[in-house]
């Protein structure tokens, strides 16, 4: 849940560091921003902003801001029935970028929320910075981190239902709930 105040907060910072990206974003576009906390209630250490820019029904295309530190959570992009998972390729805008993937444990830089090992169990880090660009199958566990300046990236993908990504960790809601 997350309070408008801290809707407008977050949404902020993620307008400040989309401008220091050199992206342009129109005002409708902006207005359409999720200031995601995953149902976790803290969103300045797990949470994302996520503007929705295309989707159709075979692609769809987000730019996603993380501020300094901040983590979005372990999920995948499952299929259901005839429909195959989301395909995502990540291209960093700015800052540093870790992404962490299924593979072999390398994590150096990346942070897991303190308390929260069992839910970030991909633990293969890449290292990435503005204009490096990473495709995740279908399928394959990821989260991200930012560092200390936080990231803006674009995610473009196969069709999206983001509502229906399943998630490592149990206790976490999609859907952001906006309160007053
Ligand atoms: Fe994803």
């Amino acid at each position: 849940v997350i309070t408008k105040a801290q809707h407008k907060y977050l949404s902020a910072r993620a307008e400040e560091l989309i401008k220091k990206a050199g992206v342009l974003l129109t005002a409708d576009e902006l207005k359409k921003m999720d200031t995601a906390d995953f149902g976790l209630g803290n969103p300045e250490i797990e949470g994302a902003q996520i503007v929705p820019l295309i989707d159709t029904e075979k692609i769809a295309m987000r730019v996603i801001v993380l501020l300094p530190l901040q983590t979005e959570p372990e999920h995948w992009h499952a299929g259901s029935g005839d429909i195959p998972g989301k395909e995502e390729t990540i291209r960093v805008l700015y800052g540093t970028f870790y992404l962490c993937a299924e593979g072999e444990d390398n994590r150096q830089y990346a942070r897991i929320p303190e308390g929260k090992d069992e839910y970030y169990t991909a633990r293969y880090e890449y290292v990435m910075s503005p204009g490096d660009t990473i495709t995740i199958p279908c399928g394959t566990r990821h989260w991200f981190h930012a560092g200390e300046h936080g990231a803006v990236l674009y995610s473009v993908s196969t069709a999206a239902r983001d509502a229906a990504d399943p998630f490592t960790d149990p206790n976490v809601v999609r859907v952001t709930v906006l309160t007053e």
